[in-house]
């Protein structure tokens, strides 16, 4: 969708921003550009919808070379939000935001209809800003408003460059988890530009790694974490990569352990083979767990398992993160947590394991996971 050819930048001064860059980014992708200021993400982007000219080589947009577009006609082919979004300080956030399907020709009361649904999209209630003007609104609403403006004229290439990088981080954790749920339903093709490497990996399907005006290391997330090309890559993703690329590896169903399974309506067993099992309710969704030991001691005629489970605090949904996983684990205390089926009402799939997590951080990268058996990390606490 958007691809370089050995583009280079040169400014007058002798500054080289670009150097030699190829890369490319596929329809409905969402790359992000990280690397530390300076290294010359700004002057990609700005490539991208002419906003400056490459000294060498060529950019193609759907397989246009876009230095024969037009830049106005290729400017409405790309959104593009920044930090310091420019909302027009003088118009309502209604109209900032229908200011360009209005430009292109739609009907004033049809801009602002679509405006408005924009607007909703991104989290603002149009009843409630839309008539508000940029100086009311907090700096993560205003970044809210930009991201709408972006997408009035629906283009398919959206280019973003630090847009969450004025606001506090509880905002941004907002903003990114919004944007990932936008971007989903939507599936633009996205450039995200960021100096944070959380960012880049949190957000980006791949990320490329910039040095001086390079790419070091263009790769998903986990293989930059996992396998960092260059020390380079390795020192700017930091000593911690291990711990990041918890947060993003997803539980997969392949990852769980399938533990001794009970149902509400079943007698209480009075023996399990484990010491532990999990109670279900008659659709298979997850009710809860009971231990060996109880069961054994309350066993007596007439006992169901109802009277005896307990309700499982530890669960989460299919292809939450390993850090989530991690993070429930310590906040309950628990061994081991459930893991449910995300589109349904909770149908059980298995259960997560400490040693399951590490096999599944280690599964993450090919290059780690190649000498790791299961036998390798079998599990005590089912046995
Ligand atoms: N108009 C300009 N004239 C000269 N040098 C520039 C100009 N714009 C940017 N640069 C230089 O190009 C390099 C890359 O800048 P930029 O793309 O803005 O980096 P980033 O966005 O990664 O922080 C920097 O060294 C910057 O000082
Ligand atoms: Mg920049």
């Amino acid at each position: 969708m958007i691809r370089f050819e050995h583009v280079s930048k040169r400014y007058a001064d002798g500054t080289t921003a670009v150097d030699g860059l190829s890369f490319e980014v596929n329809a409905g992708e969402l790359v992000t550009l990280v690397g530390p200021s300076g290294c010359g993400k700004t002057t990609t982007m700005k490539m991208v919808n002419r906003l400056i000219e490459p000294t060498e080589g060529r950019i193609f947009l759907d397989g246009d070379d876009i230095s024969a577009i037009d830049p106005v006609q290729l400017r409405r082919r790309i959104g593009y939000v920044i930090q310091q979004v420019g909302l027009f300080p003088h118009k309502t956030v209604l109209d900032n935001t229908a200011t360009v399907p209005h430009l292109l020709g739609v009907r004033r009361a049809e801009a602002r209809a679509r405006a408005a649904e924009l607007l909703d999209l991104v989290g603002l209630d149009p009843k409630v800003f839309g008539e508000r003007y940029p100086e009311q609104l907090s700096g993560g609403q205003r970044q809210r408003v930009g991201v709408a403006r972006a997408l009035a004229a629906d283009p398919p290439v959206l280019l973003m460059d630090e847009p969450f990088g004025a606001v506090d981080p509880v905002v941004r954790d907002h903003l990114q988890t919004e944007f990932l749920r936008l971007q989903r339903t939507l599936g633009k093709t996205v450039l995200f530009v960021t100096h944070d490497i959380e960012e880049a990996v949190r957000l980006g399907d791949r990320i490329a790694v910039y040095g001086q005006g390079r790419i070091e290391q263009f790769d998903t997330p986990s293989a930059v974490l996992g396998a960092p090309a260059t020390d380079y890559v390795a020192d700017f993703v930091g000593a911690d990569r291990g711990l990041k690329r918890l947060s993003v590896t997803p539980i997969e169903e392949g990852d769980l352990e399938q533990p001794p399974v009970v149902h509400l309506d079943d007698p209480l067993p009075r023996e399990l083979d484990a010491r532990w099992a999990v109670v279900l309710d008659q659709e298979d969704n997850l009710h809860g767990w009971i231990s060996a030991e109880h069961a054994r001691d309350a066993a007596k005629k007439g006992a169901t398992v109802r009277d005896h489970a307990r309700r499982m605090e530890a669960w989460l949904p299919v292809g939450a993160s390993l850090k989530q996983a991690f993070a429930t684990m310590l906040q309950h205390d628990a061994g081991w947590i459930a893991v449910i089926d995300a589109d349904s009402e909770g149908r059980f799939l298995g259960v997560l394991t400490p040693a399951r997590l590490h096999e599944a951080l280690r599964r993450s990268t090919a290059a780690d996971a190649r000498d790791v058996a299961r036998a390798d990390v079998a599990l005590e606490i089912i046995r």
